[in-house]
Protein backbone atom coordinates (compact mmCIF):
# COMPACT_ATOMS: atom_id res chain seq x y z
CA UNK A 1 0.00 0.00 0.00
CA UNK A 2 1.45 3.63 -0.43
CA UNK A 3 1.53 5.74 2.05
CA UNK A 4 -1.60 8.04 0.85
CA UNK A 5 -3.61 4.86 0.45
CA UNK A 6 -2.35 4.16 3.96
CA UNK A 7 -2.83 7.68 5.51
CA UNK A 8 -6.52 7.65 3.43
CA UNK A 9 -7.82 4.27 5.04
CA UNK A 10 -6.41 5.18 8.86
CA UNK A 11 -7.59 8.83 8.22
CA UNK A 12 -10.96 7.97 6.79
CA UNK A 13 -11.40 4.94 9.73
CA UNK A 14 -10.36 7.46 12.45
CA UNK A 15 -12.27 10.52 11.45
CA UNK A 16 -15.46 7.52 11.11
CA UNK A 17 -14.61 6.65 14.28
CA UNK A 18 -14.03 9.62 16.16
CA UNK A 19 -16.73 11.59 16.98
CA UNK A 20 -16.16 14.78 18.18
CA UNK A 21 -17.82 13.39 21.33
CA UNK A 22 -15.30 10.73 21.60
CA UNK A 23 -12.29 13.13 21.01
CA UNK A 24 -13.31 15.06 23.78
CA UNK A 25 -13.44 12.15 26.16
CA UNK A 26 -10.08 11.13 24.95
CA UNK A 27 -8.56 9.76 28.42
CA UNK A 28 -5.66 11.95 27.80
CA UNK A 29 -3.71 14.85 25.79
CA UNK A 30 -1.56 12.64 24.04
CA UNK A 31 -4.37 10.11 22.82
CA UNK A 32 -5.67 13.41 21.61
CA UNK A 33 -2.08 14.70 20.08
CA UNK A 34 -2.47 10.72 18.35
CA UNK A 35 -5.72 11.56 16.66
CA UNK A 36 -5.45 14.94 15.29
CA UNK A 37 -1.75 13.42 13.40
CA UNK A 38 -3.90 10.75 12.03
CA UNK A 39 -6.62 12.56 10.52
CA UNK A 40 -4.74 15.01 8.60
CA UNK A 41 -4.83 13.50 5.16
CA UNK A 42 -2.95 16.43 2.90
CA UNK A 43 -2.89 14.73 -0.88
CA UNK A 44 -4.55 11.91 0.07
CA UNK A 45 -7.60 13.65 0.68
CA UNK A 46 -7.41 14.00 -3.47
CA UNK A 47 -9.98 12.14 -5.71
CA UNK A 48 -8.11 9.54 -6.94
CA UNK A 49 -7.52 11.00 -10.29
CA UNK A 50 -6.12 13.97 -8.76
CA UNK A 51 -4.45 12.17 -6.77
CA UNK A 52 -2.55 10.43 -9.43
CA UNK A 53 -1.97 13.32 -11.16
CA UNK A 54 -0.32 14.55 -7.85
CA UNK A 55 1.75 11.72 -7.90
CA UNK A 56 2.62 12.08 -11.56
CA UNK A 57 3.94 15.51 -10.96
CA UNK A 58 5.97 14.64 -7.60
CA UNK A 59 7.98 11.85 -9.85
CA UNK A 60 8.35 13.63 -12.69
CA UNK A 61 9.83 16.33 -10.99
CA UNK A 62 12.04 14.30 -8.86
CA UNK A 63 12.82 12.89 -12.28
CA UNK A 64 13.63 15.55 -13.87
CA UNK A 65 16.07 17.08 -11.40
CA UNK A 66 17.69 14.03 -10.26
CA UNK A 67 18.63 13.16 -13.85
CA UNK A 68 19.72 16.57 -15.01
CA UNK A 69 23.51 17.30 -16.56
CA UNK A 70 24.88 19.87 -17.53
CA UNK A 71 27.02 19.33 -21.18
CA UNK A 72 30.26 21.22 -21.85
CA UNK A 73 30.82 19.11 -24.92
CA UNK A 74 28.62 16.87 -27.14
CA UNK A 75 29.51 13.50 -25.12
CA UNK A 76 31.35 14.96 -21.88
CA UNK A 77 28.08 15.37 -19.35
CA UNK A 78 28.42 16.96 -15.85
CA UNK A 79 26.30 15.85 -13.32
CA UNK A 80 25.13 17.48 -10.05
CA UNK A 81 26.97 14.58 -8.09
CA UNK A 82 29.80 14.67 -8.28
CA UNK A 83 31.05 17.13 -11.17
CA UNK A 84 29.35 19.92 -10.40
CA UNK A 85 29.50 20.18 -7.16
CA UNK A 86 33.21 19.44 -7.21
CA UNK A 87 33.57 22.07 -9.72
CA UNK A 88 31.65 24.97 -7.59
CA UNK A 89 33.77 23.73 -4.52
CA UNK A 90 36.89 23.76 -6.02
CA UNK A 91 37.26 25.62 -9.32
CA UNK A 92 38.71 29.44 -9.07
CA UNK A 93 38.08 30.43 -12.61
CA UNK A 94 35.00 33.06 -12.54
CA UNK A 95 33.82 31.85 -16.04
CA UNK A 96 34.00 27.81 -15.38
CA UNK A 97 32.28 28.26 -11.67
CA UNK A 98 29.62 30.65 -13.81
CA UNK A 99 29.27 27.91 -16.52
CA UNK A 100 28.45 25.13 -14.12
CA UNK A 101 26.09 27.76 -12.12
CA UNK A 102 24.15 28.50 -15.16
CA UNK A 103 24.36 24.76 -16.85
CA UNK A 104 22.73 23.63 -13.92
CA UNK A 105 20.16 26.22 -12.75
CA UNK A 106 19.14 26.19 -16.50
CA UNK A 107 18.76 22.15 -17.27
CA UNK A 108 17.11 21.43 -13.96
CA UNK A 109 15.28 24.59 -13.16
CA UNK A 110 13.63 25.08 -16.37
CA UNK A 111 12.12 21.69 -17.45
CA UNK A 112 10.92 21.72 -13.76
CA UNK A 113 8.90 25.50 -14.44
CA UNK A 114 5.79 23.93 -16.00
CA UNK A 115 5.37 21.78 -13.36
CA UNK A 116 5.23 23.69 -10.43
CA UNK A 117 1.74 25.70 -10.63
CA UNK A 118 -0.53 22.38 -10.85
CA UNK A 119 1.47 20.79 -7.74
CA UNK A 120 1.07 23.73 -6.07
CA UNK A 121 -3.02 23.74 -7.05
CA UNK A 122 -3.26 20.21 -6.30
CA UNK A 123 -1.46 20.42 -2.98
CA UNK A 124 -3.73 23.25 -1.46
CA UNK A 125 -6.42 21.32 -2.75
CA UNK A 126 -5.59 18.50 -0.64
CA UNK A 127 -4.50 20.81 2.54
CA UNK A 128 -7.56 22.80 2.31
CA UNK A 129 -9.81 19.29 2.85
CA UNK A 130 -7.72 19.14 6.08
CA UNK A 131 -9.21 22.83 7.08
CA UNK A 132 -5.86 24.65 6.67
CA UNK A 133 -5.79 28.29 4.25
CA UNK A 134 -3.09 26.33 2.02
CA UNK A 135 -0.23 23.63 2.59
CA UNK A 136 2.37 26.74 3.77
CA UNK A 137 -0.49 27.00 6.89
CA UNK A 138 0.11 23.00 6.93
CA UNK A 139 3.85 23.40 7.21
CA UNK A 140 3.55 25.62 9.59
CA UNK A 141 1.46 24.17 12.20
CA UNK A 142 3.89 21.16 12.16
CA UNK A 143 5.61 23.86 14.97
CA UNK A 144 2.74 23.98 17.77
CA UNK A 145 2.83 27.84 18.03
CA UNK A 146 1.05 31.02 17.54
CA UNK A 147 3.93 33.24 16.65
CA UNK A 148 5.56 31.05 14.79
CA UNK A 149 6.71 33.67 12.08
CA UNK A 150 7.00 36.57 14.11
CA UNK A 151 9.42 34.21 16.35
CA UNK A 152 11.38 33.22 13.54
CA UNK A 153 11.79 37.27 12.30
CA UNK A 154 12.98 38.09 15.80
CA UNK A 155 15.41 35.51 16.19
CA UNK A 156 16.89 36.23 12.41
CA UNK A 157 16.91 39.83 13.68
CA UNK A 158 19.78 38.54 16.57
CA UNK A 159 22.03 36.50 14.23
CA UNK A 160 22.05 38.95 10.88
CA UNK A 161 25.24 41.10 12.47
CA UNK A 162 26.99 38.32 12.35
CA UNK A 163 25.68 37.72 9.04
CA UNK A 164 26.62 41.25 7.78
CA UNK A 165 30.06 40.63 9.11
CA UNK A 166 30.95 37.62 7.34
CA UNK A 167 29.43 38.87 4.55
CA UNK A 168 31.39 41.77 4.21
CA UNK A 169 34.69 40.11 4.96
CA UNK A 170 33.91 37.19 2.47
CA UNK A 171 33.13 39.68 -0.27
CA UNK A 172 36.21 41.53 0.63
CA UNK A 173 38.22 38.27 0.25
CA UNK A 174 36.79 37.20 -3.62
CA UNK A 175 37.26 41.18 -4.05
CA UNK A 176 40.78 40.39 -4.33
CA UNK A 177 40.81 37.31 -6.06
CA UNK A 178 38.37 38.22 -8.44
CA UNK A 179 38.69 41.93 -8.86
CA UNK A 180 36.31 45.12 -9.30
CA UNK A 181 35.17 44.11 -12.33
CA UNK A 182 32.97 41.42 -11.01
CA UNK A 183 32.76 42.14 -7.34
CA UNK A 184 31.03 45.15 -5.88
CA UNK A 185 31.84 46.08 -2.45
CA UNK A 186 29.01 47.56 -1.94
CA UNK A 187 26.55 45.13 -3.81
CA UNK A 188 25.48 41.65 -3.61
CA UNK A 189 28.41 38.83 -4.45
CA UNK A 190 27.74 36.78 -7.57
CA UNK A 191 25.71 33.68 -6.28
CA UNK A 192 28.66 31.42 -7.95
CA UNK A 193 31.69 32.56 -6.24
CA UNK A 194 30.55 30.83 -2.80
CA UNK A 195 31.55 27.27 -3.26
CA UNK A 196 28.41 26.00 -3.11
CA UNK A 197 25.56 25.58 -6.07
CA UNK A 198 23.33 27.44 -4.00
CA UNK A 199 25.73 29.55 -2.15
CA UNK A 200 24.35 28.07 0.94
CA UNK A 201 27.19 27.26 3.10
CA UNK A 202 30.65 28.82 2.57
CA UNK A 203 33.31 26.32 4.03
CA UNK A 204 34.71 25.35 0.78
CA UNK A 205 35.97 28.70 0.21
CA UNK A 206 37.51 28.71 3.24
CA UNK A 207 41.12 27.79 1.78
CA UNK A 208 41.13 31.28 -0.31
CA UNK A 209 40.54 33.72 3.21
CA UNK A 210 42.18 31.15 6.19
CA UNK A 211 43.08 34.17 8.58
CA UNK A 212 46.17 32.69 9.69
CA UNK A 213 47.73 30.52 6.82
CA UNK A 214 50.63 28.80 8.83
CA UNK A 215 48.02 27.32 11.22
CA UNK A 216 47.64 23.52 11.06
CA UNK A 217 44.93 23.11 7.78
CA UNK A 218 41.55 22.62 9.60
CA UNK A 219 39.90 21.24 6.73
CA UNK A 220 40.92 17.48 6.54
CA UNK A 221 40.10 16.46 3.32
CA UNK A 222 43.34 15.74 1.98
CA UNK A 223 44.02 13.41 5.41
CA UNK A 224 41.30 11.50 4.97
CA UNK A 225 42.07 10.91 1.16
CA UNK A 226 45.99 10.09 2.10
CA UNK A 227 44.75 7.62 4.75
CA UNK A 228 42.48 5.48 2.50
CA UNK A 229 39.00 6.46 3.75
CA UNK A 230 36.13 5.19 2.15
CA UNK A 231 32.82 5.53 2.17
CA UNK A 232 31.98 3.15 4.71
CA UNK A 233 34.51 3.71 7.24
CA UNK A 234 33.20 7.37 7.00
CA UNK A 235 29.87 5.81 8.39
CA UNK A 236 32.15 3.34 10.79
CA UNK A 237 33.23 6.80 12.22
CA UNK A 238 30.01 8.44 12.93
CA UNK A 239 28.77 5.36 14.13
CA UNK A 240 31.25 4.91 16.67
CA UNK A 241 30.51 8.56 18.08
CA UNK A 242 27.40 7.71 18.74
CA UNK A 243 27.67 4.66 20.53
CA UNK A 244 30.57 6.60 22.08
CA UNK A 245 27.62 8.12 24.06
CA UNK A 246 25.94 5.00 24.76
CA UNK A 247 23.84 5.54 21.80
CA UNK A 248 22.37 2.79 19.33
CA UNK A 249 24.50 1.13 16.68
CA UNK A 250 23.52 1.01 13.82
CA UNK A 251 21.53 -2.39 12.75
CA UNK A 252 22.53 -4.96 10.46
CA UNK A 253 19.54 -3.88 8.03
CA UNK A 254 20.87 -0.48 8.04
CA UNK A 255 24.30 -2.09 6.43
CA UNK A 256 23.08 -4.51 4.16
CA UNK A 257 20.57 -2.17 2.89
CA UNK A 258 22.13 1.12 2.68
CA UNK A 259 23.48 3.09 -0.62
CA UNK A 260 26.23 4.45 0.28
CA UNK A 261 28.43 5.14 -2.78
CA UNK A 262 26.71 6.22 -6.29
CA UNK A 263 25.70 3.21 -8.27
CA UNK A 264 27.73 3.44 -11.73
CA UNK A 265 24.77 0.84 -13.79
CA UNK A 266 21.52 2.99 -12.78
CA UNK A 267 20.34 6.73 -12.32
CA UNK A 268 19.71 7.15 -8.85
CA UNK A 269 18.56 10.25 -6.56
CA UNK A 270 21.68 11.53 -5.12
CA UNK A 271 21.21 13.86 -2.29
CA UNK A 272 21.40 12.44 0.72
CA UNK A 273 18.27 10.84 2.56
CA UNK A 274 17.39 8.76 5.47
CA UNK A 275 14.25 6.23 5.53
CA UNK A 276 12.95 4.92 8.39
CA UNK A 277 10.88 1.67 6.97
CA UNK A 278 8.28 1.44 9.95
CA UNK A 279 8.62 -1.84 10.91
CA UNK A 280 11.09 -1.22 13.61
CA UNK A 281 14.04 -3.29 12.21
CA UNK A 282 14.52 -1.82 8.80
CA UNK A 283 16.52 1.84 8.48
CA UNK A 284 18.73 3.03 5.85
CA UNK A 285 20.79 5.92 4.21
CA UNK A 286 20.88 6.64 0.79
CA UNK A 287 24.45 9.08 -0.02
CA UNK A 288 26.03 9.29 -3.22
CA UNK A 289 29.01 9.66 -1.07
CA UNK A 290 32.59 11.42 -1.72
CA UNK A 291 35.39 11.44 0.38
CA UNK A 292 35.80 15.24 2.35
CA UNK A 293 35.45 16.63 5.61
CA UNK A 294 31.94 17.82 4.23
CA UNK A 295 30.67 14.68 3.52
CA UNK A 296 31.49 13.47 6.70
CA UNK A 297 29.32 15.78 8.24
CA UNK A 298 27.07 15.19 5.84
CA UNK A 299 27.37 11.15 7.33
CA UNK A 300 26.76 12.37 10.95
CA UNK A 301 23.85 14.26 9.86
CA UNK A 302 21.62 11.05 8.41
CA UNK A 303 23.06 9.28 10.85
CA UNK A 304 21.07 11.54 13.53
CA UNK A 305 18.17 10.90 11.50
CA UNK A 306 18.67 7.20 11.70
CA UNK A 307 19.36 7.67 15.44
CA UNK A 308 16.06 9.42 16.26
CA UNK A 309 14.50 6.71 14.35
CA UNK A 310 15.77 3.72 15.96
CA UNK A 311 15.34 5.66 19.44
CA UNK A 312 11.56 6.26 18.64
CA UNK A 313 10.87 3.02 17.21
CA UNK A 314 8.34 1.92 20.00
CA UNK A 315 6.00 5.03 19.85
CA UNK A 316 2.86 4.57 18.14
CA UNK A 317 3.88 5.24 14.44
CA UNK A 318 2.06 8.83 15.02
CA UNK A 319 4.51 9.96 17.33
CA UNK A 320 7.66 8.81 15.00
CA UNK A 321 8.93 11.86 14.46
CA UNK A 322 10.96 14.79 15.39
CA UNK A 323 9.33 16.91 18.40
CA UNK A 324 9.38 19.17 15.62
CA UNK A 325 10.91 18.62 12.22
CA UNK A 326 13.72 21.22 13.25
CA UNK A 327 14.50 18.75 15.79
CA UNK A 328 15.02 15.97 13.36
CA UNK A 329 17.50 17.78 11.36
CA UNK A 330 19.61 18.88 14.26
CA UNK A 331 21.04 15.61 16.02
CA UNK A 332 23.57 14.66 13.52
CA UNK A 333 24.61 18.41 13.57
CA UNK A 334 25.10 18.61 17.25
CA UNK A 335 27.81 15.39 16.71
CA UNK A 336 29.64 17.02 13.59
CA UNK A 337 30.25 20.36 15.87
CA UNK A 338 32.21 18.11 18.14
CA UNK A 339 33.45 16.11 15.32
CA UNK A 340 35.43 19.07 13.83
CA UNK A 341 36.99 20.66 16.48
CA UNK A 342 40.41 20.53 16.06
CA UNK A 343 40.97 18.47 19.30
CA UNK A 344 38.48 16.17 18.22
CA UNK A 345 40.00 15.50 14.94
CA UNK A 346 43.35 14.75 16.57
CA UNK A 347 41.43 12.36 19.16
CA UNK A 348 40.89 10.40 15.67
CA UNK A 349 44.08 10.61 14.22
CA UNK A 350 43.27 13.12 11.17
CA UNK A 351 44.84 16.11 12.55
CA UNK A 352 48.86 15.86 13.90
CA UNK A 353 49.13 17.99 16.53
CA UNK A 354 46.27 20.44 17.95
CA UNK A 355 47.00 23.94 19.39
CA UNK A 356 45.56 25.58 22.00
CA UNK A 357 45.75 28.93 20.71
CA UNK A 358 44.39 32.34 19.36
CA UNK A 359 44.91 31.75 15.91
CA UNK A 360 44.00 28.09 15.24
CA UNK A 361 40.88 29.34 17.39
CA UNK A 362 40.56 32.14 14.75
CA UNK A 363 40.78 29.86 11.96
CA UNK A 364 38.41 27.20 13.13
CA UNK A 365 35.62 29.40 14.51
CA UNK A 366 35.93 31.70 10.43
CA UNK A 367 35.56 27.79 8.70
CA UNK A 368 32.48 27.28 10.86
CA UNK A 369 30.95 30.69 10.45
CA UNK A 370 31.18 29.54 6.80
CA UNK A 371 29.51 26.96 7.27
CA UNK A 372 26.95 27.63 10.05
CA UNK A 373 26.26 31.35 9.92
CA UNK A 374 26.49 31.69 5.85
CA UNK A 375 23.62 29.26 5.90
CA UNK A 376 21.51 31.24 8.29
CA UNK A 377 19.69 33.31 6.26
CA UNK A 378 19.46 30.92 2.65
CA UNK A 379 17.58 28.97 5.64
CA UNK A 380 15.22 31.06 6.48
CA UNK A 381 14.41 32.77 2.92
CA UNK A 382 13.38 29.14 0.83
CA UNK A 383 10.36 28.56 2.58
CA UNK A 384 9.46 32.33 2.71
CA UNK A 385 9.45 32.32 -0.65
CA UNK A 386 7.79 28.80 -0.66
CA UNK A 387 4.80 30.35 2.01
CA UNK A 388 4.83 33.17 0.22
CA UNK A 389 3.72 30.69 -3.39
CA UNK A 390 1.39 28.34 -1.81
CA UNK A 391 -1.03 31.63 -0.01
CA UNK A 392 -0.44 33.09 -3.74
CA UNK A 393 0.70 36.32 -2.78
CA UNK A 394 3.43 34.94 -5.10
CA UNK A 395 1.67 34.28 -8.40
CA UNK A 396 3.65 31.84 -11.49
CA UNK A 397 4.35 34.98 -13.03
CA UNK A 398 6.19 36.37 -10.15
CA UNK A 399 8.68 32.66 -9.57
CA UNK A 400 11.85 33.98 -10.18
CA UNK A 401 11.57 37.81 -9.57
CA UNK A 402 10.46 36.78 -6.02
CA UNK A 403 12.72 33.99 -5.59
CA UNK A 404 15.92 36.55 -6.45
CA UNK A 405 14.58 39.14 -4.05
CA UNK A 406 15.07 37.10 -0.97
CA UNK A 407 17.94 35.95 -2.26
CA UNK A 408 19.21 39.49 -2.53
CA UNK A 409 17.53 40.81 0.44
CA UNK A 410 18.71 37.90 2.83
CA UNK A 411 21.67 36.54 1.47
CA UNK A 412 22.94 39.84 -0.14
CA UNK A 413 23.50 37.45 -3.16
CA UNK A 414 22.40 38.23 -7.40
CA UNK A 415 21.94 36.13 -10.37
CA UNK A 416 25.79 36.04 -12.38
CA UNK A 417 23.87 36.05 -15.81
CA UNK A 418 20.53 37.58 -16.99
CA UNK A 419 17.64 35.65 -15.41
CA UNK A 420 14.19 36.08 -16.32
CA UNK A 421 10.83 34.37 -15.45
CA UNK A 422 11.10 31.92 -17.98
CA UNK A 423 13.87 30.44 -15.59
CA UNK A 424 13.00 28.34 -12.22
CA UNK A 425 15.77 29.02 -10.29
CA UNK A 426 13.75 27.54 -7.22
CA UNK A 427 13.25 24.38 -8.82
CA UNK A 428 17.38 24.10 -8.94
CA UNK A 429 17.10 23.79 -5.23
CA UNK A 430 16.45 19.64 -4.50
CA UNK A 431 13.70 20.96 -2.18
CA UNK A 432 11.59 22.37 -4.02
CA UNK A 433 11.32 19.73 -6.65
CA UNK A 434 11.27 17.35 -3.91
CA UNK A 435 8.74 19.30 -2.00
CA UNK A 436 10.78 18.89 1.24
CA UNK A 437 9.62 22.03 3.58
CA UNK A 438 12.84 23.82 4.40
CA UNK A 439 12.62 25.95 7.47
CA UNK A 440 13.51 23.19 9.71
CA UNK A 441 16.69 24.06 8.45
CA UNK A 442 16.88 27.29 9.93
CA UNK A 443 15.15 25.90 12.96
CA UNK A 444 17.68 23.06 13.50
CA UNK A 445 21.05 25.59 12.48
CA UNK A 446 19.77 27.84 16.04
CA UNK A 447 18.54 24.70 18.24
CA UNK A 448 22.28 23.05 17.81
CA UNK A 449 23.66 25.50 19.16
CA UNK A 450 21.59 25.18 22.10
CA UNK A 451 21.67 21.21 22.66
CA UNK A 452 25.82 21.91 21.81
CA UNK A 453 25.94 24.41 25.18
CA UNK A 454 23.59 21.87 27.27
CA UNK A 455 25.33 18.65 26.01
CA UNK A 456 29.03 20.18 27.01
CA UNK A 457 27.85 21.33 30.41
CA UNK A 458 27.07 17.66 30.87
CA UNK A 459 29.38 16.57 29.31
CA UNK A 460 31.69 19.18 32.33
CA UNK A 461 32.93 20.88 29.57
CA UNK A 462 35.60 23.71 30.19
CA UNK A 463 36.73 26.52 28.23
CA UNK A 464 35.09 28.36 25.63
CA UNK A 465 32.08 26.67 23.65
CA UNK A 466 33.73 26.09 20.17
CA UNK A 467 36.27 23.89 21.82
CA UNK A 468 33.95 21.39 23.10
CA UNK A 469 34.00 17.95 22.28
CA UNK A 470 30.89 15.75 24.14
CA UNK A 471 32.87 12.68 22.47
CA UNK A 472 32.50 9.38 25.07
CA UNK A 473 30.32 11.30 27.38
CA UNK A 474 27.78 9.17 28.53
CA UNK A 475 26.01 12.20 30.47
CA UNK A 476 25.72 13.86 27.15
CA UNK A 477 24.03 11.13 25.86
CA UNK A 478 21.77 10.73 27.77
CA UNK A 479 20.28 13.91 27.53
CA UNK A 480 20.29 13.07 23.65
CA UNK A 481 18.30 10.03 24.21
CA UNK A 482 15.73 11.23 26.31
CA UNK A 483 14.73 13.84 23.62
CA UNK A 484 15.08 11.17 21.11
CA UNK A 485 13.07 8.47 22.75
CA UNK A 486 10.03 11.08 23.15
CA UNK A 487 9.44 11.69 19.29
CA UNK A 488 6.87 13.82 18.87
CA UNK A 489 4.34 12.00 21.36
CA UNK A 490 4.54 15.61 23.27
CA UNK A 491 5.14 19.45 21.84
CA UNK A 492 8.73 19.95 21.28
CA UNK A 493 8.48 22.83 24.08
CA UNK A 494 8.26 20.27 26.81
CA UNK A 495 10.38 18.07 25.42
CA UNK A 496 12.50 20.85 25.03
CA UNK A 497 12.11 22.35 28.61
CA UNK A 498 12.69 18.81 30.25
CA UNK A 499 16.33 18.50 28.15
CA UNK A 500 17.46 21.70 28.39
CA UNK A 501 15.18 23.52 30.64
CA UNK A 502 13.91 26.56 28.21
CA UNK A 503 10.73 26.10 25.81
CA UNK A 504 12.14 28.57 23.73
CA UNK A 505 14.30 28.53 20.58
CA UNK A 506 17.00 31.03 21.45
CA UNK A 507 20.67 31.93 19.46
CA UNK A 508 22.10 32.87 22.59
CA UNK A 509 24.12 29.54 22.55
CA UNK A 510 24.59 30.08 18.82
CA UNK A 511 26.11 33.98 19.50
CA UNK A 512 28.22 32.88 22.46
CA UNK A 513 30.00 30.06 20.13
CA UNK A 514 30.66 33.04 17.38
CA UNK A 515 31.46 35.62 19.92
CA UNK A 516 35.10 35.66 19.49
CA UNK A 517 35.24 35.68 15.93
CA UNK A 518 32.41 38.24 15.28
CA UNK A 519 35.05 40.15 17.34
CA UNK A 520 37.69 39.56 14.81
CA UNK A 521 35.45 40.51 11.61
CA UNK A 522 34.41 43.70 13.70
CA UNK A 523 38.15 44.26 13.60
CA UNK A 524 38.66 43.53 9.90
CA UNK A 525 35.71 45.51 8.74
CA UNK A 526 36.29 48.83 10.27
CA UNK A 527 36.96 50.38 6.64
CA UNK A 528 33.66 47.75 5.15
CA UNK A 529 30.21 48.59 3.90
CA UNK A 530 27.72 46.23 5.80
CA UNK A 531 24.88 45.03 3.46
CA UNK A 532 24.51 46.28 0.18
CA UNK A 533 23.25 49.33 -0.79
CA UNK A 534 23.42 48.79 -4.13
CA UNK A 535 20.54 46.34 -4.31
CA UNK A 536 20.19 45.67 -8.33
CA UNK A 537 23.68 45.54 -9.06
CA UNK A 538 24.88 43.13 -11.49
CA UNK A 539 28.05 41.89 -12.70
CA UNK A 540 29.04 41.88 -16.43
CA UNK A 541 29.22 38.57 -18.28
CA UNK A 542 32.71 37.75 -19.22
CA UNK A 543 34.16 38.40 -22.30
CA UNK A 544 34.73 34.75 -24.34
CA UNK A 545 31.89 33.25 -22.67
CA UNK A 546 30.51 30.68 -22.37
CA UNK A 547 32.94 29.41 -25.69
CA UNK A 548 35.79 29.53 -23.63
CA UNK A 549 34.49 26.56 -21.51
CA UNK A 550 32.13 24.69 -23.63
CA UNK A 551 29.26 24.64 -26.38
CA UNK A 552 26.18 25.14 -25.05
CA UNK A 553 23.06 25.33 -26.87
CA UNK A 554 22.35 29.07 -27.48
CA UNK A 555 19.11 30.24 -25.85
CA UNK A 556 18.14 33.62 -25.77
CA UNK A 557 16.05 34.95 -23.05
CA UNK A 558 13.10 36.71 -24.33
CA UNK A 559 11.33 37.68 -21.50
CA UNK A 560 11.56 40.85 -19.23
CA UNK A 561 14.44 40.99 -16.91
CA UNK A 562 13.71 40.19 -12.89
CA UNK A 563 11.08 42.59 -11.02
CA UNK A 564 12.96 42.53 -8.09
CA UNK A 565 10.36 44.37 -6.01
CA UNK A 566 8.86 42.62 -2.36
CA UNK A 567 6.90 39.69 -2.85
CA UNK A 568 3.07 41.51 -3.21
CA UNK A 569 4.21 44.94 -3.18
CA UNK A 570 1.42 46.36 -5.59
CA UNK A 571 -0.91 44.76 -2.54
CA UNK A 572 1.06 46.16 0.01
CA UNK A 573 1.68 49.48 -0.68
CA UNK A 574 -2.22 49.88 0.10
CA UNK A 575 -0.91 49.57 3.49
CA UNK A 576 2.07 51.96 3.33
CA UNK A 577 2.21 52.81 6.73
CA UNK A 578 2.43 49.96 8.40
CA UNK A 579 6.41 49.49 7.35
C1 LIG B 1 37.05 0.81 3.29
O1 LIG B 1 37.92 1.08 4.37
C2 LIG B 1 37.92 0.07 5.35
C3 LIG B 1 38.72 0.58 6.53
O2 LIG B 1 39.90 1.19 6.13
C4 LIG B 1 38.44 -1.23 4.76
O3 LIG B 1 38.43 -2.26 5.74
C5 LIG B 1 37.55 -1.62 3.59
O4 LIG B 1 38.06 -2.75 2.95
C6 LIG B 1 37.42 -0.47 2.60
N1 LIG B 1 36.41 -0.82 1.63
C7 LIG B 1 36.57 -0.69 0.32
C8 LIG B 1 35.40 -1.04 -0.54
O5 LIG B 1 37.59 -0.28 -0.16
ZN1 LIG C 1 18.34 15.91 7.15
Amino acid sequence: MDKQAFSEAWGKKATGTFTQPVIDALPTQTDKRLYLKIVELGPANLPETERQEYNTILSTMDNIYSTAKVHPQPNVSWSLEPELTDIMANSRSYKKLLFAWEGWHNESGVPLKSYYPRFVELSNKGSRADGFADTGAVWRSWYESKNFENDLRELYKTVEPLYLHLHAFVRRQLYNQYGPKYINLKGPIPAHLLGNMWSQTWNNIYSMMIPFPDKPNLDVTDEMDKQGYNATHMFRVAEEFFTSLDLAPMPAEFWSGSMLEKPNDREVVCHASAWDFYNRRDFRIKQCTTVTMEQLSTVHHEMGHVQYYLQYKDQPVGFRRGANPGFHEAIGDVLSLSVSTPKHLHTIGLLDTVTNDYETDINYLLKMALEKIAFLPFGYLIDQWRWDVFSGRTPTERYNSDWWYLRTKYQGICPPTRRTEEHFDAGAKYHVPGNTPYIRYFVSFILQFQFHEKLCEAANHTGPLHTCDIYRSKEAGAILKKVLQAGSSEPWQDVLMDALGTNKMDSTSLIKYFDPILKWLEEQNVNETLGWPDFDWTPPIPEGYPEDIGKRSVHLWNSKSLNLNPPGAAKLSLYSGKN
